[in-house]
């Protein structure tokens, strides 16, 4: 299948040749063609250039994209997306007056989510799992990483792993799987954590590895949660199987997590609500990116993460949306854009480079995706009629997205 696009009056994040990342200043520029054409052949990217270049290609099916403007996919680099059921009750009791912290501490929170999904069939988790997947793919999402972690058993935390594959499978975006060995204790490790460490270092890792699912092995390194020591523990046993670190760190303390997540050579290190100098200077140098999660702070009454003073350091970001049912209840990316512009001070073309090609190399996959170059895959959003990027997280929570292509296929 070949698809020509026509007349965009402005086709966004274009790069002539392959780029994987950007940083600091070169955040702010986000090149652009205007009254642009794009070519595509069945999942890749051909051809692009002005109209008034244009040579007349034959596609098997024309869209006249006038007045509209056409973007590479989001990339979403921090999903949880795979959950069972809800926690609108515990919505209600945080507007009632109790914290995330309280309610975890009543044996809710992340403990709540792994029993509804122990006694969840896998078959319902995929359906429910690959609903959400087919929401956020109309929301222009094109790239989704998804994690477990709402196991908290072997046998759950491979039933996830296996609705991930499946959904890897079936579904038209690029899936991206991440083990989230250590997300909480279970009630029955309470008091020996250590059993459970050992557990997931000795019985999860091992199963996991031999299921060949997951990329990426995270923790949550947090207080209440996993340590410093615990987290370096996991990250030790993972890299014997190939898992590169993602981890959850400084979402409300900083325990050292970020200087931990580089010295393992982190993907990405993500939440970072709290920073401080020295996390910054342990970005510098390093191969680690930093994703924020303007969504959780939105959805919890936390910090933003203070964005600008990672990227006035020099530092890329990434922006992702976290969607869980806990602390971001919510897989739209639009949002996510309009949130790191309002909130966090990034101007557009930041914060349209953190959503796309910065969260692509969150995933280890910005060879292939995030930005609109000859050779990539075709993953494009084409919005309803506007007149400038910026328009998009201007209008605030309303949806800019008119038609998607994913992986080479149109879903109107
Ligand atoms: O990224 N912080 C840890 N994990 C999730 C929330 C988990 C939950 O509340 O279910 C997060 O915010
Ligand atoms: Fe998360």
């Amino acid at each position: 299948m070949s698809i020509l696009i026509t007349n965009i009056k402005q086709l966004v994040q274009v790069h002539d040749s392959s780029i994987s990342i950007v940083e600091g200043k070169n955040m702010n520029t986000l090149p652009i063609l205007e009254n642009a054409y794009v070519y595509i052949e069945n999942d890749t990217i051909i051809e692009f250039g002005e109209m008034k270049d244009f040579s007349g290609i034959e596609a098997e099916y024309t869209i006249d994209a006038s007045g509209k403007l056409v973007l590479p996919s989001w990339c979403d680099s921090h999903t949880h997306t795979v959950y069972a059921g809800d926690r609108t009750s515990e919505f209600v009791d945080r507007i009632n007056g109790l914290s995330y912290a309280e309610i975890a501490n009543r044996g809710g929170g992340i403990l709540n989510s792994a029993k509804t999904l122990q006694n969840t069939s896998e078959e319902a988790l995929f359906n429910q799992s690959m609903k959400r997947v087919n929401q956020l793919i109309e929301m222009g999402t094109g790239a989704i990483e998804i994690k477990t972690g709402y196991g908290l058993t072997v046998e759950a935390e491979l039933k996830m792993l296996r609705v991930i594959k499946r959904i890897k499978q079936e579904s038209q975006a690029k899936i991206i799987p991440t083990l989230l060995a250590a997300h909480a204790i279970p009630a029955e490790f309470r008091n020996k954590k250590e059993d459970y460490i050992k557990l997931i270092t000795e019985e999860l890792i091992p199963a996991a590895a031999e299921l060949n699912i997951a990329h990426y092995i995270d923790a949550f390194c947090e207080e209440g949660y996993f340590s410093i020591e615990d987290t370096e523990t996991i990250l030790e046993v993972a890299a014997k199987y190939n898992l590169r670190p993602k981890i959850h760190v400084n979402q409300f303390n900083i325990l050292g997590g970020i200087a931990l997540g580089v010295k393992h050579n982190a993907l990405s290190v993500d939440h970072l609500e709290e920073l401080n100098k020295d996390d910054i200077e342990a970005l510098k140098n390093s191969e680690t990116m930093p994703v924020a999660l303007p969504g959780c702070s939105f959805f919890l009454g936390i910090p933003y993460t203070p964005a600008r003073q990672l990227i006035d350091a020099g530092l890329p970001l990434a922006i992702a949306t976290d969607y869980n049912p806990g602390s971001a209840p919510s897989g739209n990316m639009n949002f996510v854009v309009s949130a790191a512009c309002v909130k966090m001070n990034l101007t557009p073309e930041e914060a349209i480079n953190a959503a796309t090609i910065n969260g692509a190399y969150a995933m280890g996959i910005s060879n292939m995706y995030g930005s609109i170059t000859r050779g990539k895959k075709a993953n494009l959003i084409i919005t309803k009629p506007m007149n400038h990027y910026s328009e998009i997280p201007y209008a605030y929570a309303h949806n800019p997205v008119e038609k998607v292509i994913v992986n080479g296929l149109l879903h109107e």
